[in-house]
């Protein structure tokens, strides 16, 4: 495997930055470890990419199994993370180290990552107890739209920046080996990142971050329509497949097509 969770402390030490992207598939997933980037996270934002749903509030540990086990198989070589889903972990210690066994053994992922502040950390320190590393993921959390009406900015207030330091403090003395920052101020992802041994990896978190993440649709324009603003388009593939699925369609119409 190219990369392990010691990679993710020696980038942050030489001040070398951590890319990451999202996968689902085998597909994607070798397409990723193709172009170098060897950390990969089967998010559960596949609900809405893979899925076409509002939110990740459906997706099922199920889901997560299967598509985690799809990308492990596809990129071999990589550093593959499961993203736990909604209700897979928040009821109870015992419940989250079911879970989230469960995915290692049945999916091959390397690594899980929780959404969650302070609240998850007696499950993150049961969880590196027996050998299940853990990335944290704090900021703006999909998984709490409906507490917050959105996916607006998060820690603006003086309280919302104070309780993001401190749960980052938290997560890591808990052993986390990474934290995605997700839609924060960008002064405050600087000082988290200074504050911390570990890297913190951004999405909407600005340049200050140890490393940056990024949606594989979103990066890719395969939803042509949809541009979040966090999001800087490496490629529009999406135009691309239609362009070429059109050249296809009107050839078989015309006749000009046949498959030999
Ligand atoms: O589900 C996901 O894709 C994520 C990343 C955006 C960090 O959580």
């Amino acid at each position: 495997m190219n990369s392990t969770v010691k990679y993710f402390a020696e980038a942050k030490s030489r001040g070398e930055p951590i890319a990451m992207i999202t996968a689902y598939d085998a597909t994607s997933a070798a397409l990723a470890q193709a172009a170098g980037i060897t950390n990969l996270l089967v998010g559960d934002s596949l609900g809405m990419v893979v899925q076409g749903r509002d939110s990740t509030l459906p997706v099922t540990l199920d889901d997560i199994c299967y598509h985690t086990r799809w990308v492990v198989r596809g990129a071999p070589e990589s550093f593959v993370i499961a993203d736990m889903p909604f209700m897979s972990y928040q009821v109870s210690v015992e419940d989250g180290l079911r879970a989230c066994g469960r995915v290692v053994k049945e999916s091959g992922a390397h690594a899980v990552k929780l959404e969650g502040g302070t609240n998850i950390v007696p499950l993150v320190k049961a969880l590196v107890d027996i050998g299940i590393p853990v990335i944290g993921h704090i900021g703006m959390q999909p998984q709490s739209v409906n507490l917050y009406g959105g996916y607006g900015k998060r820690g603006k207030s003086s309280a919302g920046r104070t309780k993001l330091l401190d749960e980052a403090q938290a997560l890591e003395a808990a052993g986390i080996f990474s934290i995605v920052l997700e839609n924060i101020p960008h002064k405050l992802a600087g000082e988290i990142s200074g504050s911390l041994v570990i890297p913190t990896i951004g999405i909407g978190a600005g340049p200050e971050c140890d490393g940056q993440i990024q949606v594989f649709h979103d990066l890719l324009g395969l939803q042509p329509d949809f541009k979040p603003r966090h999001t800087r388009r490496f490629g529009e593939i999406g135009q691309a497949i239609v362009t070429a699925l059109a050249a296809y369609a009107d050839e078989v119409h015309r006749g000009k097509f046949v498959s030999k």
